[in-house]
């Protein structure tokens, strides 16, 4: 049975901050932040934003994307690093907001950037094992990424959602069964501990970590997709690869890693072609952790200009701490068209920047947001009020 992908969504926050401002600020030359790490933008969620609003407004445009009724989900996970609670997932207040169906099973998931992915490969393989029944499976990545300001990982943060909707008719990629190769091993990276908003990283040991962990993926997958011997560099059987973007220099490291291990004299020179197209969206967004990978399909997916129909496209997701997966998919006749309707690169388009202080206040207020009060002029559409007799209320 086929299974992967039916639709997508996706949520930013409406604010965001300019690299170049944010280097100004720091007293560091902005071509550090803007080439020497490759993003332009992050994205900055104000107050009344959170994982579960991000979630939300990601899964309503995935369902509405593929007219899918809430009635159709049977399985909801979030995957996340930035829960709201200890107990309650994140799952739960999202099935509220969108009316799923008391049947549907829901949960989260958590290790670092790689809980979406664990997420996913679940829900395929309640797909081809018969249990879906026909029903479909929502898998949803939001986190809010956080370093503390003036660190060497604060423009590395972002926020947002990527929504994925799981079937047997995946009209956008239909995902390999069998073809996939994980790696995992126990470093401290980067983490994210109970008494801290802020992520703490060692940064040039977790970009070390992360290219250890593609090799290793690299090469589980080579076995366990098991193809014959042939000509040339072996990712050339990809028409596109896709990796996990902390930022985009991240990606453009770990293609030279792969090609290298592939045997490339000329690592870099395929990375336009395999990789450029995967960055337009993560470079506006910034690291959203765990949709992180995912937000780069929709950038291949919405700017690549050839026709990618039928063509492989290669998938790498990492999370911290670690486990890795490099799995692959076939693209399906219309999906760019699909993805292309949601009219991603113009949303970006309509945030509003932020200056430099306001990003500052705005950091200060998020340090006590979940015991704010409910704000009286509560806005609509998926939104954080405030917390009232410990309860998290949100506007629908
Ligand atoms: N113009 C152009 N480029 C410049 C420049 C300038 N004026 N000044 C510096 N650069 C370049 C540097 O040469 C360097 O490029 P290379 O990596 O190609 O050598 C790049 O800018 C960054 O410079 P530094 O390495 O000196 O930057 P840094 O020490 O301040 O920190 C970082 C970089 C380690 C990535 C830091 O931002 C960080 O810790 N980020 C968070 C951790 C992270 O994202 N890790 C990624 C792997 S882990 C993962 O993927 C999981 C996850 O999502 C967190």
């Amino acid at each position: 049975m086929q299974a992967g992908l039916e639709a997508i969504g996706v949520a930013v926050p409406d604010t965001y901050v300019e690299l170049a401002d944010l280097a100004m600020a720091r007293g560091v030359a902005p071509g550090k932040y803007v080439e020497g790490l490759g993003v332009t933008r992050m994205g900055v969620p104000l107050v009344d934003e959170d994982t579960v609003t991000l979630a939300s407004r990601a899964a309503r445009m995935a369902l509405e994307s593929a007219g899918c009724s809430p009635e159709d989900v049977g399985l909801l996970v979030v995957g996340t690093e930035t829960a709201v609670d200890h107990s309650k997932p994140v799952a739960s207040y999202v099935q509220g907001l969108l009316g799923l169906s008391t049947r549907c099973r829901i949960f989260e998931t958590k290790h670092a950037c790689y809980g979406g992915t664990a997420a996913l490969q679940l829900a395929l393989d309640w797909v081809r094992s018969g249990s879906a029944k026909g029903r479909k499976a929502l898998i949803v990545c939001s986190d809010i990424a956080r370093y503390g300001v003036g660190t060497p990982g604060e423009p590395t943060q972002g926020a947002g959602a990527v929504a994925m909707l799981v079937s047997d008719t995946p009209a956008l990629l239909a995902l390999e069964a069998g073809k996939t190769g994980v790696y995992s091993k126990d470093v401290m990276d980067f983490w994210r501990p109970l008494y801290s908003k802020d992520a703490l990283v060692d940064g040039h040991y977790s970009v070390q970590c992360y290219l250890d962990a593609l090799e290793g993926a690299y090469r589980a997958y080579q076995e366990a997709a098991a193809e014959p011997v042939g000509e040339g560099a072996y990712s050339d059987r990809f028409a596109a690869l896709v990796y996990h973007v902390p930022y985009g220099k991240m990606s453009r490291k770990a293609h030279r890693h792969l090609r290298t291990l592939d045997g490339d004299a000329a690592p870099d020179a395929s990375f336009d072609r395999l990789v450029g197209n995967s960055l337009v969206l993560p470079s506006q967004v910034g690291n959203i952790y765990t949709g992180s990978m995912y937000l780069a399909l929709a950038s291949l997916l919405s700017t690549a200009p050839q026709d990618l129909t039928g063509q492989r496209v290669g998938l790498f997701s990492y999370g911290s701490g670690s486990c890795a997966e490099f799995f692959s998919g076939v693209v399906q006749a219309g999906a760019q068209e699909r993805v292309k309707a949601l009219g991603l690169e113009a949303r970006l388009s309509r945030r509003r920047a932020l200056s430099i202080p306001e990003y500052e206040d705005v950091m200060r207020a998020r340090e006590h947001l979940d015991e704010r009060p409910v704000a009286d002029a509560a806005g609509s559409g998926f939104r954080y009020q405030g917390t009232r007799d410990h309860k998290r209320i949100y506007a629908t």
